[in-house]
C-alpha cells in the first residue's frame, strides 16, 4: 500500500499514521519527524531546518527532495508506504512524482484530510507531544493519561516549539498559499479522496479505512 496524507497542520495527519502504520504495516514517512530528529542529534541538516521550522516556514525544497529520495531506497519501503507532510510545495510533488516514476511506483490513493483552518490552531496550541514515541495528544480532544503523561510509555508529554498559537497561525498561513495547491497535482491524476478531518478520530479513521479498502477491491 502506497499512501499520501495530505492535510493542513492540526489536521490530524499524525494521529491517523499511528492507526495506519499498524493497519497496513508501512512506514510512515513524516519530514516533520525526520527534521526533528536530525535536530535532536544536532547535525548541519537540523541546525539549518530548525531555522525555518521555529518561524512555521517550509525548509528549502532542494533539502527536502534529497531527504526523500534518500529515504525511499531504505529497505522498509518496499512493502509500501504512507507519506505525512511531503510533499508541501508544487516542486516536490513533481520531483517526487519523477522519483517513484524511477522506481516503477505511485500511490495508491491520497487522502485529504479537510478542515476549516480556523479549527487549526485550536488544535495545534494545545497539542502535547510524547517525546520518546512521536504520539501526539490535546487535552480536550485526545486526552494523555494523568499528570500528562503518553499513554503507550508513561513518558512526560512536552509542547513542541512550533505549537505555540503564533507560530500555529503561520504554520497554516503557508499552508493555504504554498501547500493546497499541491492537491490539484493529485487531483488532475484521480487519486484524491476527501476525509472529513472535522469528525471525530475514530470516525476519522472509518472513513480513511472505507477509502483505502474501496480502492484495494
Ligand atoms: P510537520 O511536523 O509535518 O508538522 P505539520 O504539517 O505542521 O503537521 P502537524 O504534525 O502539526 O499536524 P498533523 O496533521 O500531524 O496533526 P496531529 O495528528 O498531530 O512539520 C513541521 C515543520 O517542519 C514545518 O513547519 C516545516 O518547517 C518543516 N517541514 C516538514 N516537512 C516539510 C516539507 N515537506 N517541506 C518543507 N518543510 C517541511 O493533530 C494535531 C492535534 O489535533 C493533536 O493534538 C491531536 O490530538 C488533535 N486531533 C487530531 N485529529 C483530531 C480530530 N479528528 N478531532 C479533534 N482533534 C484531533
Amino acid at each position: 500500500m502506497k499512501l499520501l496524507l495530505f492535510g493542513a497542520p492540526g489536521s490530524g495527519k499524525g494521529t491517523q499514521a499511528e492507526f495506519l502504520k499498524a493497519r497496513y504495516g508501512i512506514p510512515q514517512i513524516s519530514t516533520g519527524d525526520i527534521l526533528r530528529a536530525e535536530r535532536r542529534a544536532g547535525t548541519e541538516l537540523g541546525r539549518r531546518a530548525q531555522e525555518y521550522m521555529d518561524k512555521g516556514l517550509l525548509v528549502p525544497d532542494e533539502i527536502m527532495i534529497g531527504i526523500i529520495r534518500k529515504r525511499l531506497r531504505e529497505p522498509d519501503c518496499e512493502r509500501g508506504f504512507m507519506f505525512d507532510g511531503f510533499p508541501r510545495t508544487v516542486p516536490q510533488a513533481e520531483a517526487l512524482d519523477a522519483i517513484l516514476a524511477e522506481m516503477g511506483r505511485r500511490f495508491d490513493r491520497v487522502l485529504y484530510l479537510k478542515a476549516p483552518p480556523e479549527e487549526l490552531v485550536a488544535r495545534l496550541a494545545g497539542r502535547l507531544t510524547c517525546p520518546a514515541c512521536g504520539r501526539t495528544y490535546h487535552p480536550v480532544f485526545n486526552p494523555p493519561a494523568a499528570g500528562n503523561k503518553c499513554l503507550l510509555d508513561g513518558t512526560e508529554l512536552v509542547q513542541r516549539t512550533d505549537d505555540t498559537e503564533e507560530v500555529a497561525r503561520e504554520r497554516v498561513n503557508v499552508y493555504l498559499t504554498e501547500t493546497l495547491p499541491v492537491l490539484d497535482f493529485y487531483r488532475a491524476r484521480g487519486l484524491v479522496t476527501e476525509i472529513d478531518a472535522m469528525a471525530s478520530i475514530e470516525d476519522v479513521r472509518t472513513q480513511i479505512e472505507r477509502a483505502v479498502e474501496e480502492r484495494a477491491a
